[in-house]
């Protein structure tokens, strides 16, 4: 089988500390979609995922369930692997980080690496998140608790101190290189926004890190060291060369077919491991770059973090009972904003299920299918001559598919879907004009043309969306006499020449069920909407808002604290009193710019200790395109305290 290209594909390997989530299915999703997307372009694909079932995290969970980490994860894994077979996702492996091919293969790059002088022995002593796996450092942290320990900005935990012998790997030596590899792939991370995140983070300095643990033991035991184990990221990233045969002897044919990977799918949460430790990792292995990271939003419930916490996690088996596998996957992706946080409501899926697919989709194969058959017209052939609207409806086929191969080079399905989409309903309103229902009475010949483009169009929508409903799309196809076989040949290129197929066509039942609701539960279903289609964050009232005491104050001195590089000092007039605020601008303000201006804060706050020193309220702050923070002034001089109202 020849094929144009290779394509490999990987998601996040997941936590094992509990069952997977919307999340994780929306990532595997995502990875799913782009390598059946490839395979319709007739490429050689892989897609890899799996688990990552070392660290702290891991043991603490198993712990908790009174078990010990092996069995405990073992328990775990087929919850992972029935959610990925009843959702289609159809990996090529699946990877475990207990998988002794792998922990080999992580001791020898150990190996190379303390040869090569990469990792050497010394000791860390600083802030650490388990929930993230994270050393902190300083400039990471803007919250603090009241104890003084630092917050994790990803996960919102308490930091716990560490101090201990370790193993660091020397990062600091790859700082300039990074950034020239920055610089010369510019499109190395989507969407670009991300890239300047990572940028500024290497420039403001790489520390080396710390890559071995010796107060816990689960873990990949540090090669002829056993009191330490590998620090779990050190492990983890690993995987995606592992799970390709780095490291064993056997499959270096598969190795060099593969490596380097494609696309690794990640969620913004884990940027930082993937754009700066995992390229550094391989540049000391000498291993080349991956060729692109996509970097997804969160999801979010009625617009709000989902999280156990709040009761809102949306466990993917529910949705399925409600909603049934393809229409969720059509949702998640096509509705879903890649490049942001998005919002998810159940009454959207209903919205999309209903409106798209049983409407727009549902109606134009079976309106097609019904008219043919009721006029014993089912060997459809193209005619020797197309007309003008068919060859319009043609250049409409041929513009969409474009615009989707355009959008997927960034990999931003949502919007190649929604091309595709359009053309959808191109086709709904050619066959709206032409009326074949009337034509089946005054010229057959035109009728036979309008099904036969009605036929065509629906043959390339049934290959362009089975990426995201393979199921359906094979039935959709089916019933046109057509089997489906992604990966055998380039059906997208096909899909670009003229129309000259013959389809034989069999009545079937609809594609997709509309979701109903019981009468009295309409208006209930109307209300909900009707705050739906209102501006998605929920609105607060004015007496909320008074609840935060916002002031103007003029800043009188400013002084270092001592051990911090990005926390000012602040004392702050505010007319009947002075407080003290901590505010993270050092590295951004100098003193001139800082003492005699007005500044925009909140003053109301219960107040904090931030490295020993009790913060009295908050300055508040806008961010620049690069993240750099910046202070809120008042146009013109005010009265010093003045609330804003
Ligand atoms: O971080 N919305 O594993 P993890 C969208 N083991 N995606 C979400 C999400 C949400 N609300 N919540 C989670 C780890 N995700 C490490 C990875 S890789 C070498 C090691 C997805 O189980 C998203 O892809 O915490 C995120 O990056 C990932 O799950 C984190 O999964
Ligand atoms: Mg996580």
């Amino acid at each position: 089988m020849a094929h144009n290209n290779t394509f490999y594909v990987t998601t996040p390997i997941y936590y094992v500390n509990a069952k997977p989530h919307l999340g994780s299915l929306y990532s595997t999703l995502l990875a799913d979609v782009a390598k059946r997307w490839h395979m319709i372009n007739g490429d050689d694909t892989f897609f890899l995922t799996g688990t990552d079932e070392h660290g702290q995290k891991v043991a603490q969970a198993a712990e908790k369930h009174g078990m010990e980490p092996k069995p405990f994860v073992d328990s775990l894994i087929s919850s992972f692997t029935d959610m990925w077979k009843t959702y289609e996702l159809e990996y090529d492996h699946f990877i475990r980080t207990t998988d002794d091919h792998h922990e080999k293969a992580v001791q020898d790059w150990i190996r190379q690496l303390q040869q090569q002088g990469d990792i050497y022995k010394s000791r860390y002593e600083g802030w650490y998140c388990t929930a993230s796996e994270m050393f902190l450092t300083e400039r990471d942290v803007d919250y603090f608790t009241d104890d003084g320990a630092p917050i994790c900005p990803t996960t919102g935990k308490a930091a716990t101190w560490v101090s201990e012998e370790c193993y660091f790997f020397r990062l600091s030596a790859y700082q300039d290189r990074l950034l020239e590899f920055y610089r010369n792939n510019p499109g190395f991370i989507t969407p670009a926004e991300r890239m300047n995140e990572v940028i500024s983070f290497v420039q403001d300095g790489l520390k080396d890190l710390s890559i071995s643990r010796t107060t816990i033991d689960w873990g990949i035991p540090f090669p002829d060291d056993p009191d330490h184990v590998t620090y779990v990221w050190a492990d983890a990233l690993n995987n995606y060369i592992t799970g390709v045969g780095y490291g064993d002897p056997n499959k270096q044919d598969m190795f060099k077919k593969w490596w380097p990977a494609d696309l690794h799918i990640i969620g913004k949460d884990i940027l930082r491991f993937h754009a700066v430790y995992w390229p550094a990792f391989l540049m000391a292995a000498g291993l080349e770059m991956p060729k692109k990271m996509l970097v997804h939003g969160f999801i979010r419930v009625d617009n709000q973090k989902m999280s156990k916490s709040l009761g809102n996690v949306i466990d993917p088996n529910d949705l399925i009972e409600q909603f049934g596998v393809e229409p969720v996957r059509y949702h998640l992706t096509r509705y879903l904003t890649i490049t942001q946080d998005s919002s998810l409501s159940l009454r959207d899926i209903e919205q999309s299920i209903n409106a798209d697919l049983a409407d727009d989709l549902g109606n134009l194969l079976h309106r097609t299918l019904t008219l043919a058959t009721k006029n014993n017209y089912t060997q459809v052939e193209a005619p020797a001559e197309w007309g003008e609207a068919e060859q319009a409806l043609h250049k409409a086929l041929v513009e969409a598919i474009q615009t989707a191969q355009s959008e997927l080079q960034e990999y931003y399905f949502h919007k190649a879907y929604a091309a595709i989409w359009k053309f959808i309903n191109q086709v709904n309103r050619y066959i709206h004009d032409n009326e074949p229902w009337k034509l089946a009475k005054t010229d057959h010949e035109r009728f036979k043309q309008v099904i036969a483009a009605a036929c065509h169009s629906l043959y390339a929508i049934g290959v362009l969306l089975w990426p995201m409903m393979p199921t359906k799309m094979e039935e959709l196809l089916s019933s046109l006499g057509v089997t489906m076989q992604a990966g055998s040949h380039d059906y997208i290129n096909e899909l670009l020449q003229s129309w000259s197929m013959a389809f034989t066509l069999t009545k079937r039942g609809p594609l997709f069920q509309k979701i109903e609701r019981p009468k009295e539960d309409e208006s209930a279903a109307s209300k909900e909407q009707q705050q739906q289609a209102e501006p998605e964050q929920s609105y607060i009232t004015i007496d909320q808002l008074s609840q935060v005491d916002l002031r103007i104050g003029t800043i009188k001195t400013i002084s270092d604290i001592q051990g911090s590089h990005k926390l000012f000092k602040l004392t702050v007039d505010f007319g009947d009193e002075t407080r003290t605020i901590c505010a993270g601008i050092k590295q951004h303000y100098t003193t001139d710019q800082l003492v005699g201006h007005q500044a925009l804060f909140v003053t109301n706050l219960k107040p904090r200790k931030v490295m020993g020193v009790e913060s009295q309220g908050m300055m508040l702050m806008s961010h620049d395109a690069d993240g750099n923070p910046v202070m809120i002034s008042p146009t013109r001089v005010v009265p010093v305290g003045s609330r804003l109202k």
